[in-house]
């Protein structure tokens, strides 16, 4: 593929954020209007296109928070410095007594704090949580504060580790059902709050949530053995904080343009896209397509290609660890055939490449948990590259990959054109290789299922083994 052809709908992207409000976020009319782009571009060239509403939770912070104390020494915090919303917390405006829940303050400490109902035992209903990040999701936290009568909760920073002390943009996740605000904390107010008696402070969150839907966007080729599908993946959205050019344009734009060249291919198996939708609202529209799927539906999915940002500025080449090799934790039979593919695509090509972990941050999580063989491409957010990937990949050490993720600098400028163009070359050698034959991944499908059967030979002999003692005298 030709950066210069997915940079001409990237542009369209990012004119399309331009023209709304500067961003392209679930719900909001840039989402929309990159929903109609992508429909209208694939209608000229054939495809029939399928929208896929699912029911989602819109978010919109309206202005910044307030949080101070009021006893016993008043104080305000500053906003954006101390503390900032935790996504999809509910509005509110509360007033009452802070109580710590279960907090294990210090370097390398392992906080739990609020994922247990005990860690609230004795929690004086109608005060608010001071909590600890760690151990469980912030969801779990804040509605185990809910349950327990806070009126409002601060989950702080770990503080464990040097990168787990400020701020951070994170969400409670879509379906949060707490009903209380919830602020995010730097781990120094968190260790202040902890070691004040008498503590009484007001939190306000300045924010509206709201029920309602939006969209995926689904196309498949029409040659193609419907039993043998190829899916590949990018979301659509982007964050509220800017035009999402990078995360997740770079990926969008690449699929559609492989989806325009496809139109006109022999595929032996059928190659279904999917544009995805708020993704940055916690994989809703992912997690919906991929476990509304009938059995037999699921069953002819063979391979999930996920592509999330493939043109970060400082890229790194990353493919996700299917075998486990890297990072231990493997994916459904099938990644680990997947995950050669796309290296021997940059071993063809004299390019290093390196596994990332499956740590369930993008569109795969779902398809990972129907048991759907998948893998993918990613070059890089908010990490910094090591001083040896820097020797690797070139570019700059101890930088960000993205300086840009998730902020308002996302844009058309923010993206790496050798970046995109060896990634999306990647995206077309592992979809056309699958298209025509996907025997790597059912060979490997085929050997786990030998192994399982094995293994259950096994259980039966030492089943029988065991009765046998009671029953064989
Ligand atoms: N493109 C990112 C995924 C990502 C970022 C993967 C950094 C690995 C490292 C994605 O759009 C994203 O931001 N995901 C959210 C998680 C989701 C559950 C809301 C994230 O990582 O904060
Ligand atoms: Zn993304």
């Amino acid at each position: 593929m030709q950066a210069d052809n997915v940079l001409i709908r990237l542009q369209k992207l990012q004119d399309i954020a331009s023209i709304n409000g500067g961003n392209r976020a679930a719900a909001q009319p840039g989402y929309q209007a990159s929903l109609d782009y992508v429909r209208s571009t694939l209608e000229q060239v054939g495809y029939a296109v399928t929208i896929q509403a699912f029911p989602f939770t819109s978010y919109e912070p309206i202005g910044p928070g307030t949080l101070s104390a009021l006893a016993p020494v008043p104080a305000n915090y500053v906003w954006d410095e101390d503390f900032t919303y935790l996504s999809q917390t509910e509005a509110g405006d509360v007033s009452a007594a802070v109580v710590p829940v279960d907090l294990a303050l210090g370097a390398g400490n392992t906080s739990s704090s609020g994922c247990e109902v005990e860690d609230f035992a004795g929690f004086p209903s109608g005060s608010i949580a001071l909590i600890q990040r760690g151990a469980c999701s912030f969801q779990q936290k804040a509605e185990n504060a809910a349950a327990a009568g806070a009126v409002g909760a601060i989950i702080f920073n770990q503080g464990n580790t040097e990168d787990r002390m400020g701020l951070m943009n994170a969400t409670l996740g879509d379906t949060y059902a707490g009903g209380i605000p919830v602020l995010f904390g730097t781990y120094a107010l968190g260790a202040d709050w902890a070691q004040t008696a008498g503590l009484q402070a007001r939190m306000v969150a300045d924010v509206e949530r709201s029920r309602t839907e939006t969209h995926n966007l689904v196309a498949e080729t029409r040659r193609g053995n419907p039993n043998n599908v190829v899916m590949v993946g990018a979301h659509l959205d982007s964050v509220g904080e800017g035009p999402g050019i990078n995360d997740n344009g770079s990926g969008s734009a690449a699929v559609l343009e492989m989806a325009v060249l496809m139109s006109k291919a022999h595929p032996f198996n059928k190659v279904r896209f999917a544009w995805w939708g708020a993704e940055e609202s916690g994989l809703v529209g992912s997690t919906f397509y991929a476990s509304q799927l009938a059995d037999e539906e699921k069953q002819r999915i063979k391979a999930y290609l996920n592509f999330d940002m493939i043109g970060s500025p400082n890229f790194g080449n990353f493919i996700y660890d299917g075998d486990g090799s890297d990072f231990g934790l493997q994916g459904p039979p099938g990644s680990a055939a997947i995950e050669r593919l796309l290296g021997a695509y940059f071993n063809l090509r004299s390019k290093p490449a390196e596994g990332t972990e499956i740590d369930f941050r993008s569109d795969y999580a779902q398809f990972f948990e129907e048991g759907i063989a998948f893998g993918g491409l990613f070059t890089g957010a908010e990490d910094l590259k090591s001083e040896e990937q820097a020797q690797k990949f070139g570019g700059a050490a101890n930088q960000p990959f993205d300086p840009c993720y998730h902020a308002a600098c996302d844009d058309i400028s923010n993206i790496n054109t050798d970046s995109l163009e060896l990634h999306a070359d990647a995206m077309a050698f592992a979809t056309s290789w699958l298209s025509l034959s996907t025997k790597i991944i059912d060979d490997e499908i085929a050997a786990a299922e030998t192994a399982a059967q094995g293994r259950a030979a096994k259980q039966s002999v030492r089943n029988v083994e065991r009765w046998g003692r009671y029953f064989i005298k």
